[in-house]
């Protein structure tokens, strides 16, 4: 069985820079036209200046003839201003990132005081650009399991209600309640999905012992909340995007008495969707997800050229690159069930 589909894009990757950005890029460019590139960079990509020479790096470690662009996202602070966001939208930025200080990987110059932002979101919506967001309570006394479901209560709800015309991505949805959130609001409100969240649950954090390659953040839920995505990717909900979320870590990092959060699923990223579609039995659905919602959603054109995927299992590397700095891969050493033949267009 073979699947043409028009060419998808990422709306959520982290490509990261040097050797790590030259390894992940290719994966990534082989599958996506566009990709919206996360600032959480150390330092992190705060101001326009650090967003223009971050892109430059990625189009110049672009394998030649390569046909794909970043989207370029800037990283709020405390002291981000209304100008900078201006000076951003100016480079040429796509949007902004919210991360709650602390909440994730890199994340601790992130934002301490959500309310204290409010100019800098009107700037953004005045703008165009469009609100990213981390959404996970920091709060040491919230459970790990619920953050997300408390930060769309306590801050998510408010906050699209205080900004009427801005933009705002629920990124890496994994709950029902951020679900039905996105579901219940208006227009300009969306999810991005990834696919280990379609297709893991929590268990896959303890098969037969710790696994700290299916540790992320927001951590995986229960069954229950990983059959709310699926439902509405199912569904083809219009507001549910493809946003990977790929995020690549050396193995040292990882393999650790405090491993760090991050899947890397870039190499495989569409061929795990495509697993996820085939079990909900939704595999009709997959190109408007991959490749309609998205620019859709944002107001950008729709992508042209092809990519194929081929019913046809294949063995996923043990790891890309050697000794501590190599990245393990979702499904290292096993199988995904589908594999990219190529494309058109690209
Ligand atoms: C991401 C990373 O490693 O940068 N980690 C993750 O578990 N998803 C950060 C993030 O997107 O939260
Ligand atoms: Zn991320």
């Amino acid at each position: 069985m073979q699947l043409t589909l028009t060419r998808p894009d990422d709306w959520h990757v982290h490509l990261r820079d040097g050797d790590v950005l030259a390894r992940a890029l290719p994966h990534t460019a082989a599958r996506f036209r566009r990709a919206v590139v996360m600032p959480n960079l150390r330092p992190p990509v705060a101001t326009a200046e650090a967003l223009r020479a971050y892109r430059a790096r990625i189009l110049a470690a672009l394998p030649p003839g390569a046909d794909f662009e970043p989207l370029m996202t800037l990283y709020l602070t405390d002291r981000t201003t209304p100008d900078e966001v201006a000076a951003a939208a100016a480079a040429g930025a796509f949007a902004a990132k919210l991360y709650p200080a602390g909440a994730t990987t890199h994340s601790d110059a992130g934002v301490t005081d959500l309310r204290r932002l409010d100019p800098v979101l009107e700037a953004l919506a005045e703008h165009g650009l469009a609100l990213l967001v981390h959404g996970e309570v920091t709060d040491p006394d919230v459970d790990v399991f619920d953050r997300e479901a408390v930060f769309v209560e306590r801050e998510l709800a408010p906050l699209v209600e205080r900004h009427p015309r801005l933009r705002v991505v629920l990124e890496h949805v994994t709950t029902a309640e951020g679900v039905a959130f996105v579901r219940e609001a208006p227009p300009r409100v969306a999810a991005t999905v990834t696919a280990h969240h379609l297709l893991m649950n929590r268990n896959a954090l303890f098969a037969g012992g710790l696994r700290p390659h299916h540790y992320c953040l927001p951590v995986l839920k229960r069954e229950r909340h990983r059959r709310a995505l699926l439902e509405a990717v199912a569904e083809g909900h219009p507001r549910f995007l493809l946003g990977t979320d790929s995020a690549p870590h050396p193995a040292r990092a990882k393999e650790s008495a405090c491993g760090c959060a991050g899947i890397y699923t870039a190499h495989a990223a569409l061929e795990l969707y495509a697993e996820a579609f085939e079990e909900a039995g939704a595999l009709d659905r997959l190109e408007a997800f991959a490749a309609f919602h998205g620019p859709d959603f944002h107001g950008l054109p729709r992508n042209t050229g092809t990519v194929t995927l081929v019913r046809e299992p294949w063995t996923v590397p043990e790891a890309y690159g050697e000794g501590p700095e190599r990245v393990v891969p979702l499904r290292a050493g096993a199988t995904v069930r589908w594999r990219l033949a190529g494309g058109s267009g690209m």
